[in-house]
């Protein structure tokens, strides 16, 4: 079973980018780890990231279009954009969105999230072990 774990903007800055709040694992890493669990768990996981919102959108009608899963990551879009809401309301297969900080702990305006309605459900505030309960998620979801 395919799934596609789609990464938003600036998360392709994994490792440097505030390690604090995102710690030092970089995207290469996490792809690396997706991939890994996805084949114990039986699952094709492809992982790609944009900071372009049309690029996103488009994946997501790819993903509409051939019944695919999709774990999704959509960064700071998840708090503005009506675009990708709608992208992800034409899926058909569960949609699993992820944070590897906890939102609803952070500044206010990331309170809101636009696409946590259309979603099957979301996991957020566990780093990139958030990515790892995805994807379970997914493998124990029948679509
Ligand atoms: C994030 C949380 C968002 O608020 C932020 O804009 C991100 C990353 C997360 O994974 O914790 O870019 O989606």
């Amino acid at each position: 079973r395919q799934v596609l774990v789609l990464n938003g903007p600036n998360l392709g800055r994994l490792g440097s980018r505030e390690p604090d709040v995102y710690g030092d694992t970089t995207h290469a890493g996490l792809a690396e780890r997706c991939r890994r669990l996805g084949a114990e768990l039986g699952l094709d996981v492809e992982v790609r990231q944009t900071d372009d919102e049309a690029e996103l959108v488009g994946w997501l009608h790819e993903a509409a279009d051939d019944a695919t899963p999709v774990v999704l990551n959509p960064a700071a879009f998840t708090h503005y954009s009506y675009a990708l809401r709608d992208a992800c309301a034409q899926l058909r297969a569960p949609l699993v969105e992820v944070h590897i900080s906890n939102p609803a702990a952070r500044e206010v305006f990331r309170h809101t999230s636009v696409v946590a309605g259309v979603a099957t459900g979301t996991v957020a505030g566990f780093g990139p072990a958030s990515y790892d309960l995805a994807l379970r998620a997914v493998a124990d979801t029948p679509s």
